[in-house]
């Protein structure tokens, strides 16, 4: 359990060479919401614009005229802020450094190298066919062309759409036809733990679901496993990558013209394309990355996540390019060959700031402390989670274990919708309590509500809003702006909903306790439970399905599915496996349900709706309470559920 009143003053080591004091803080803080125009007005000009901005706030929460808009007459472009403006003075520098999944392989690029790579890879889409506007999907391994290929998108005005390795090729369909991307960026293969990944099989598995929408494939050589070829529609890198000059301009792009699109699970429907333009969400990914990372020139700066998730977009490519830091991208995952993996690769390349997730940390904690012991970890001077609530016992072990009480932790809350952090300890700015998201980023303005929309104050739990824009928030639901009003502004009008439950202690510290909508957190990885659910009734077996989280002591949440299934079909452990290979099929590894309970009926009301808090409180093997349960249609099944209940 949390303990509001345990506290950690930042370790005195760090605290002397910090960028930001409290007093800093606190100053910066006020200013930002005492005038927000002025300040980020200000803020804008860390970015280099070809036309500078004259207007800088251009936002409306009113959900009849919904609009969000920042400096929305200047100009830019993304890459030639992460890369071209480096070039004098850091181009000798490492802009990345790759480690591979097998020990041993590993390079590094300097920024002059990245030039000419995007610059490449850039003429190669323009090859293709690729023409400002467009929408480009990724679908790639952690290697450096995954990079190359986001930023060549960005370099000619392109809009990225990387989707997730893990993937199945369902889901990678359904994602390139919302958004019409007749361009697919894949490898032969990716690799993971030893293990290959057949990341082009997928792909043309996913182009022939997409009907005719893929018309080219670009096709990166990682592994050299033996892939077919589809002429005319596939073409390799490095072929027409040597024909290429090494030369392409940034394309001048509207402040508020579109990034990327990003698919993430919502508590309805299919997963939503998130939109992030081009001017505002570069200045919050390079602002919030040296102020919650403290950075200095010369970091060594190591972002764990995989670049199919909004952390790699952020804090693998733009923060840390946008600020001319040295990323460092890592291929493989932290127990291959051994639970001592991230430790090595911090003591290979010297890493000073380290950020992962709690449910990598909780997976290593469980090995003991013995492969971290055999490390130095020396170099590391802050460490960072992202992704989930992190438990203190998981907090203490990460900051006495793996940072020798020696380094700071920054617990950064945040989502796919806020383009970077917004909720966080600043370093050296506050006091540290384990599990604590603590204190809001420059320009948030966090308030708790109760279910009525009733603002709470002082020491309180409730739902989290946001009142404000900032200029990192996302812009739209690709294709469905309706969905973006109603998703975000519709329950409490005028103000953004997080999704998220949160606690605010007597100390003013903000605690994030979880989703409080039908999402999912499984492994830091969102999920909605009613993707799931409509995967699960897709099988033949399964009449209905409702699918909850339940908690998990290394992902956090899994997920428990109670199934009912057609008359005729026989509920065993072989209809369980072949229900998990089904939903592995139709979204990928990460949604497999951890627990299957066959179940003759589900409590539903009157109405036939089914009340799934009564469904989560058994999975949580949570029973003795369940609640009032007289409004349901059929009280008596609520025994057989908790009696079969799979989660002794
Ligand atoms: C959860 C990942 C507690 C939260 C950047 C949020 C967290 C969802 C934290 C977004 C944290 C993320 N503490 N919870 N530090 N960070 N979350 O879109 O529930 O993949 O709403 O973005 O993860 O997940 P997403």
């Amino acid at each position: 359990m949390s303990d509001d009143s345990k506290t950690y003053p930042v370790p005195e080591a760090f605290a002397s060479q910090a960028n930001l004091t409290p007093e800093k803080y606190r100053e910066m803080y006020a200013a930002s919401i005492a005038d927000p125009a002025a300040f980020w007005g200000e803020q804008g000009k860390r970015l280099d614009w070809m036309t500078p901005y004259t207007v800088v706030k251009d936002v409306s929460w009113e959900t009849g005229d919904l609009h969000v808009r920042w400096y929305s007459d200047g100009v830019l472009n993304v890459t030639a802020n992460c890369i071209d403006r480096h070039l004098d003075t850091r181009g000798d520098k490492a802009a990345f450094i790759w480690e591979g999944d097998k020990p041993g392989e590993s390079h590094t690029v300097t920024y002059r190298q990245l030039h000419a790579s995007v610059s490449k890879f850039a003429n190669v889409l323009k090859e293709l066919g690729v023409k400002k506007g467009d929408r480009v999907t990724i679908y790639m391994p952690m290697i450096l062309e995954a990079a190359y290929a986001m930023l060549a998108c960005a370099r000619i005005g392109a809009v990225h759409s990387v989707v997730f390795g893990g993937f199945s090729p369902e889901a990678l369909a359904g994602r390139i036809v919302d958004c019409g991307s007749e361009v697919l960026i894949t490898a032969d293969e990716g690799l993971r733990g030893g293990k290959s990944v057949p990341l082009k099989v997928n792909a043309d598995k996913a182009a022939g679901i997409a009907g005719g929408t893929v018309k080219k494939m670009l096709v990166v050589k990682r592994t050299g496993g033996n892939v077919s070829m589809t002429e005319g529609r596939d073409h390799w890198l490095h072929e027409i990558g040597a024909t290429v000059s090494a030369d392409c301009p940034p394309e001048p792009m509207n402040a508020e013209d579109p990034l990327f699109i990003l698919y993430t699970s919502g508590s309805t429907g299919k997963p939503k394309g998130v939109l992030h333009t081009t001017g505002g969400y570069l200045l919050w990914a390079s602002m919030t990355h040296e102020y919650v990372f403290d950075l200095k020139e010369n970091d060594i700066f190591w972002c764990s996540a995989d670049v199919g998730w909004v952390t790699g977009h952020t804090y693998i490519i733009y923060g840390p390019l946008a600020n001319g830091a040295t990323s460092v991208m890592f291929e493989g995952v932290p127990t291959y060959p051994d639970a001592s993996r991230f430790w090595q690769v911090c003591d290979k390349h010297q890493v000073t700031i380290f950020y992962t997730a709690p449910t990598a940390i909780r997976a290593l904690m469980r090995e003991g402390e013995g492969p971290v012991n055999k490390t130095s970890r020396k170099s590391i001077r802050l460490l960072g989670t992202v992704g989930e609530p992190i438990n203190p016992e998981a907090w203490e072990w990460y900051f006495h274990v793996v940072g020798e009480a020696r380094c700071p932790i920054v617990d950064t809350w945040w989502q796919t919708e806020t383009g970077g952090t917004l909720i966080v300890p600043l370093p050296n700015t506050t006091d540290m309590k384990p599990g604590a998201g603590s204190h809001p980023f420059f320009g948030i303005k966090p308030i708790l509500v109760d279910a009525d929309g009733r603002e709470l104050e002082g020491a309180a739990d409730g739902n989290l809003l946001i009142t404000d824009s900032w200029p990192g928030q996302m812009r739209t639901v690709y294709g469905d702006h309706q969905r973006f009003v109603e998703t975000y502004f519709t329950a409490y009008p005028g103000k953004y909903f997080t999704g998220d439950g949160c606690r605010r202690d007597a100390d003013g510290f903000y605690w994030i306790t979880g989703r409080v909508d039908d999402v999912i957190n499984v492994s830091g990885h969102r999920m909605g439970t009613a993707e799931v659910e409509s995967a699960l009734v897709s099988h033949d077996a399964v009449a209905e399905a409702a699918v909850v989280g339940y908690p998990h002591d290394i992902k956090g949440q899994g997920i428990y599915a109670y199934v009912t299934l057609r008359a005729g079909c026989e509920a065993d452990d072989a209809l369980r496996k072949n229900l998990v290979a089904h939903v592995r099929n139709e979204i990928g590894p990460i949604a497999s349900p951890d627990l299957i309970q066959f179940a003759p009926g589900l409590p539903k009301t009157r109405s036939g709706k089914i009340m799934r808090r009564i469904l989560r409180k058994i999975a949580e093997n949570e029973f003795s309470n369940l609640g009032d349960t007289s409004t349901l249609a059929e009280p008596e099944v609520v025994k057989d559920l908790i009696d079969n209940r799979q989660n002794r």
